[in-house]
């Protein structure tokens, strides 16, 4: 069996390969893996109620007795309340910021890190069995711990992520993060409620044949997109589009493809969040060998005005997202 590229094989658990990550860095104190972990358990409890999302909807027969209250609610906002309580519970994460919330949460203590998170990425593939998953970006705070956080400790660019990823609840769960050091993928085994290492040193293919975009908004597009996706028709690509970013960004990664949500007239930074989905998606694919851009410039240059503010974005296989922005 091959070795990642920190030494260890697949089929590790990732308590283990967050472990000797941890042991690489002689001055790390473990609050990163620390953190990590909790988005992982958080994403245990996040997948068993996405599981199991179909029946708590049916009226009646199956478990309407138990279901109460916080389970009943819309399973985003759940996601946004269980990742917050597993991110708050153990002191690492000083501030919060969630696309469910419209502040910040300052969580008012000594911690060292500020997340970026959308907890439950493709709302409309909820109630239709359609892949769906959780973004998170990880940032050290700037100021002094114990200082109160500041609009530079929250609005910084992607460059300054530390870590990054996605969980995709889909035909299995997958956890895909960066530390910067390549990115790996640790596949949930149910029974045993563990994730496994399963898709190390992870590197996307160069130049893909799969084009990801909303096409029912062509008319709103560029003329450089409009003889960009021509490009693409021309030369044997292939359309793919689920409407779950995490769900299309993954498939890309592993396959090759490039994954498009441009800005338009009405809408220059088209829909997506700069700081919890361009963010993080844009240094996991660096980190695998891809490219992420606004159509003109690298998505991790921004710095961000605003905490919800939105970004076109390119991304996917290196030679793809070159070539659309060449026409831009
Ligand atoms: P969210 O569910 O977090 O609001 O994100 C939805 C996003 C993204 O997941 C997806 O790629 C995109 O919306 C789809 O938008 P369109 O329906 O406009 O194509
Ligand atoms: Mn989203
Ligand atoms: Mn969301």
């Amino acid at each position: 069996m091959e070795d990642s590229r920190i030494g260890l094989p697949i089929g590790t658990a990732l308590d283990r390969f967050i472990k000797r990550f941890q042991d690489d860095f002689p001055y790390a104190t473990g609050e990163l893996s620390q953190l990590l972990r909790d988005i992982a358990l958080a994403g245990k409890v996040v997948n068993r109620e996405v599981n199991k999302a179909g029946l708590v909807n049916l009226s009646g027969s199956i478990g309407a007795d138990n279901v109460q209250g916080e389970d009943q609610q819309k399973l985003d906002v759940l996601a946004n309340i269980r990742f917050i309580r597993a991110l708050t519970k153990g002191g690492e994460a000083c501030a919060i910021i969630s696309e469910e919330d419209e502040h910040v949460i300052d969580l008012h203590n000594k911690g060292k890190y500020i997340i970026a998170i959308d907890p439950l990425d493709g709302s409309s593939n909820i109630d239709v069995n359609v892949s769906i998953g959780t973004i998170f970006s990880i940032y050290r705070r700037l100021s002094p711990v114990g200082s109160p956080v500041t609009s530079e400790d929250v609005l910084q660019p992607g460059i300054n992520q530390v870590a990054a990823g996605y969980l995709l609840y889909g035909s299995s769960t997958i956890l895909v993060y960066t530390t910067g050091k390549g990115v790996n993928g640790f596949t949930y085994e149910p029974t045993l409620g563990e994730y496994f290492l399963s898709h190390q040193d992870l590197i996307i293919p160069e130049e893909g044949r799969i084009y990801s975009i909303n096409e029912a908004a062509s008319l709103n597009f560029s003329d450089a997109l409009i003889q960009y996706l021509n490009y693409c028709r021309e030369n044997n690509h292939t359309a793919r589009y689920i409407g779950s970013l995490v769900a299309d960004f993954h498939r890309n990664l592993l396959k090759g493809g490039i994954y498009i949500y441009p800005g338009t007239p009405t809408y220059p930074d088209g829909k997506l969040r700069l700081m919890y989905e361009c963010n993080a998606l844009a240094f996991v694919v660096e980190q695998a060998g891809g490219k992420a851009s606004t159509g003109n410039s690298r998505v991790m240059e921004i710095v961000p005005q605003e905490m919800h503010q939105r970004c076109p974005l390119f991304i996917g296989s290196k030679a793809m997202v070159a070539k659309a922005e060449s026409l831009h």
